[in-house]
């Protein structure tokens, strides 16, 4: 018997739209045809009017827990993406305390099991952590992340030579490594500098985290990964300049994505004055021209996918006079699909695309296609059902997030996720959380297992001549 039909909607996927109604059965898609057609169901939902698309895939989210709960936990988080149409997001390893062993790795699964959508959890690359990255891969981590540059948490950015062993260590698992881009020695430089002359207001926090910060991080990454085979992401694109190492990357053939957030599309230096430190995120928003440039590159394909650092602080820990002392971030995952909707609305961007960019990118890239990413016969039925002609404003009191605080706040958006369904189920249903649905996400699997990319180190004699010197010794 089928458990749900979601009938008289429009099916859209990357590359194609139909009208279409969507048989769903075990959490899985189980038939898709042409209205009415699909027969009985234990539930039956009119979505005349409405269009589904592929549950939002977030790669970048923040939920604090363990270690920093007053800012959001694994329950909080989770219905702030069901909110936003967000079935599946990937959490970051800069809790308290990080997530850079193996007990830590599996202290997070456990805190992870309230959750309402769809996650996977980054092992940390660091500096001193080397050893336990073989049992990280063992214990089931979806990918790992590595702060180049310093940011909440203040975990040590890996020298050159660290990462590239981490590298060499992950390439061979074909998981994707996430890399916070931007220059740590650089950045350290230029923000002493500042806050000793006394150079406190927002804008300067530009300063300190000059574009070249960005520049030479993906470049200096996308060297290793070519080096190692790796594959890598390039999290939080910002800057127009970044896009070059980048395109040039993927053009010699390294496995490289790269995402942006909404606040460096819809933000740049001219909002500094009116949103104060609230604005504060790292990298952060720069100028008109990066914002323009990185649109394209995402209408392009140079950018894959959109994702929101998701970053939850207290409006407490976000306001300060002197920029240095606000953290940096705000709370993104419940807003996105919005924002981006009304570009949709706008003509700015098509449904298909937006599909490509929030779920079957993310899906490609880190394994779970064609599990997810997609609304097709097989797939699992993780689906967000958009009611394209909504109209909401954006406030903070209202996010389900504890960071009640966004530099959107008093936006106006065209278009929102009214119903969110994880593998067949209603999480959140007419702009309403559902009841009983805590503990219903599940950390994904390697899905598809990748294959191993082919490393440019292939240069195997000096590798013979130390064996043989190694036997003679
Ligand atoms: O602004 C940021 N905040 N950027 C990051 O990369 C981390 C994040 C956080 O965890 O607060
Ligand atoms: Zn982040």
């Amino acid at each position: 018997m089928t458990d749900l039909i979601l009938t008289g909607g429009t099916v859209v996927n990357e590359g194609a739209r139909a009208h279409a109604d969507v048989a769903i059965t075990d959490g899985v898609i189980s038939a898709i045809g042409l209205p009415g057609t699909l027969g009985d169901a234990a539930e039956i939902v009119d979505v005349t009017g409405l269009h589904l698309i592929p549950g939002g895939i977030d790669m970048h989210v923040h939920f604090r827990e363990p270690g920093y709960t007053h800012k959001e936990d694994w329950e909080t988080g989770t219905q702030a993406a069901a909110m936003g149409g967000v079935t599946t997001v990937f959490e970051m390893p800069n809790t308290h305390p990080p997530t850079r062993s193996v007990k830590e790795f599996r202290e997070k699964q456990a805190l992870a099991e309230k959750a309402c959508v769809d996650y996977g959890i980054y092992g940390l690359l660091a500096e001193d952590n080397i050893d336990e990255i073989p049992g990280l891969i063992e214990a089931g981590v979806n990918a790992f992340k590595c702060f180049m540059g310093n940011t909440f948490g203040n975990l040590p950015s890996p020298s050159t030579g660290a990462m590239l062993e981490g590298f060499e260590i992950i390439a061979p698992s074909g998981l994707r490594i996430s890399l916070h881009a931007e220059t740590a020695s650089i950045m350290a430089w230029r923000q002493a500098k500042l806050e000793a002359a006394g150079k406190n207001s927002p804008l300067y926090h530009i300063a300190a985290r000059p574009e070249v910060v960005a520049i030479e991080a993906v470049a200096r990454a996308a060297i290793l990964a070519e080096w190692t085979g790796a594959r890598v992401h390039v999290l939080h694109i910002s800057s127009a300049g970044e896009l070059r190492p980048l395109a040039e990357a993927k053009t010699r053939g390294v496995d490289i994505t790269g995402e942006t957030c909404p606040c460096y599309l819809f933000l740049d230096s001219s909002d500094y004055d009116r949103l104060g430190s609230v604005i504060r995120v790292n990298p952060p928003v720069r100028e008109k021209k990066d914002s323009i440039a990185i649109w394209e590159a995402l209408q392009s394909g140079v950018v894959d996918m959109i994702a929101t650092d998701h970053a939850p602080h207290t409006p407490e820990e976000k306001t300060n006079d002197i920029i240095w002392k606000a953290d940096c971030g705000f709370p993104g995952v419940e807003t996105q699909m919005p924002l981006m909707l009304s570009e949709v609305a706008a003509g700015r961007m098509t449904l298909e695309h937006y599909v490509r960019i929030s779920s079957a990118n993310p899906a490609r890239a880190f394994g779970m296609w064609p599990a997810k990413g997609r609304i097709a016969v097989g797939a699992q039925a993780d689906i967000a059902v958009l009611d394209m002609a909504r109209e909401e404003v954006i406030r903070a009191e209202r996010l389900h997030s504890r960071g009640k605080i966004t530099p959107f706040e008093g936006r106006k958006t065209t278009g929102a996720p009214i119903h969110t369904i994880v593998r067949g189920r209603f999480v959140q249903r007419d702009r309403t959380l559902c009841d009983g649905v805590r503990g219903h996400g599940r950390q994904v699997t390697a899905i598809q297992k990748m294959p191993t990319p082919t490393p440019r180190n292939t240069d195997q004699s000096l590798a013979a001549l130390l064996q043989q010197q190694e036997a003679a010794e």
